[in-house]
């Protein structure tokens, strides 16, 4: 599975002979399902062309830091949250000095300023320069600053000499800005997703559902797949292709999810509830289509199964990670739910006019017995890469740490 689908790469362009492998480097971030945005400094386009990186990554490249229409489209601080990482490929001296150094002065040291997003330097330059104790006290000082390199590689310099200061080659780039992604804090354990909204039949055309896209569920299930957990996604009908190296079991109603909950949670370690289940099924959806013949229809809803209760209260249960959609009190509702349905965590999100549902970005509370922790507005794929990353520190924090041994044993 490629890990980059949906990642957001701010790929930066410095000035350098290598500034040409920058092309290979974004078709083959783009190849493995990155979304990718590039910013040329002025030295990177004396180099290459910003025409060739705009066709190469499918959106108009960055180039100003004060320009009206690039602003106007997406600016610069919009560009510096958008980004899920940013990739400086190739790194000259200059930009190296000015990153470390928290420079403004042009559009991609303000963006590396500006970031809250991982940072990666892909070194470039002439051996004597890389050697010269000024780079390298600026490399000490982007270390401190947890602004990672990747190289440089040793070999023959575009100048003529040999040593260290090439470039790494794409793949290598490639490779480590992939790999950043995976995570490891499931290594080993399984992950069983529930997903989307449930649909109750009425009768053969007509159906009880809810507005539930399934966006945060398949999120979640991507996450922990990166996350190097062997992950099973239990769908409700969504418009979403279930992501790659993901068991997905579709399901239509409540029942059928709960059975093939029970079927999945065997063995597992992880359930994670994000399906809008309907509280409420027909007590008999009729075998022909309803006719309006009376004024008045009314329907006999039955409660049905909670699905999460259920495998919470397995004897076996594993780590259960329930979600609530609360309109007001938002953590009292959730807290009353994580005690009832004897859950390990809740995530609870306010829904209502535009909030949550459908949307592609959201913000958690999350709740579990002794703690808690805000997770704020952003996109729904970046939100499940921190819960992910939450489940597995509450996980494998020293009131479960016997279970997870289990599992690995
Ligand atoms: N859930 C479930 N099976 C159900 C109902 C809910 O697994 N039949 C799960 C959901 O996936 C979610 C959590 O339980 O993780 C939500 O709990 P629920 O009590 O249904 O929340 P609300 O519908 O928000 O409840 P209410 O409005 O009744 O408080």
């Amino acid at each position: 599975m490629s890990s980059l689908t949906h990642k957001h790469i701010v790929l930066g362009i410095s000035g350098g002979i290598a500034a040409y492998k920058a092309a290979e480097l974004t078709r083959l971030l783009v190849k493995a399902g990155a979304e990718v945005r590039v910013v040329m400094t002025q030295g990177a386009q004396e180099f290459i062309t910003a025409l060739t990186l705009q066709a190469l990554s499918g959106n108009s490249v960055h180039t100003e830091l004060f320009d009206l229409e690039a602003e106007a489209a997406m600016g610069h601080i919009e560009l510096a949250r958008w980004a899920d990482l940013i990739l400086v490929a190739p790194a000259s001296a200059n930009t190296i000095a000015r990153i470390a150094q928290g420079r403004a002065d042009d559009l991609l040291s303000t963006l590396c300023l500006a970031t809250e997003a991982p940072i990666m330097l892909a070194p470039s330059m002439n051996r004597v320069m890389w050697n010269n104790p000024a780079t390298q006290q600026n490399c000490h000082t982007l270390k401190d600053l947890d602004i990672r390199l990747i190289g440089p590689a040793s070999g023959a310099q575009a100048c003529g000499e040999t040593g260290e200061g090439r470039m790494e080659e794409p793949e290598v780039l490639l490779n480590a800005v992939a790999s950043h992604f995976q995570t490891g804090a499931l290594a080993g354990l399984k992950v069983v997703v529930t997903a989307g909204p449930t649909r109750e039949a009425i009768d053969p055309v007509r159906y009880i559902s809810n507005r539930s896209s399934g966006k945060m569920g398949y999120a979640l299930a991507r996450s922990a797949r990166e996350a190097g957990a062997e992950v099973t996604l239990i769908s409700g009908p969504v418009h979403l292709q279930p992501p790659e190296g993901i068991a997905c079991v579709r399901v239509e109603t409540a029942e059928e999810m709960l059975d093939a909950s029970l079927k999945a949670v065997d063995g597992c370690q992880v359930f994670i509830a994000t399906a809008a289940v309907a509280d409420y099924r027909v007590a008999q959806p009729a075998d022909q289509k309803h006719k309006k013949t009376q004024e008045d229809w009314s329907l006999e809803l039955r409660r049905n199964p909670d699905i999460l209760a259920q495998v919470a209260q397995r004897p076996d249960a594993p780590f259960t990670v329930g979600f609530a959609a609360e309109t007001q009190q938002l953590e009292d509702y959730a807290r009353d739910k994580l005690v009832r349905k004897r859950l390990n965590m809740i995530a609870a999100n306010k829904v209502g006019q535009g909030l949550a549902f459908d949307q592609d970005d959201n913000a958690l509370e999350v709740f579990w017995p002794e703690g808690h922790q805000s997770l704020p507005m952003q996109s729904k794929d970046r939100l499940a890469r921190s819960l992910i990353a939450l489940i597995a520190k509450r996980l494998h924090s020293s009131d479960n740490i016997i279970d997870i041994q289990h599992a690995k044993n």
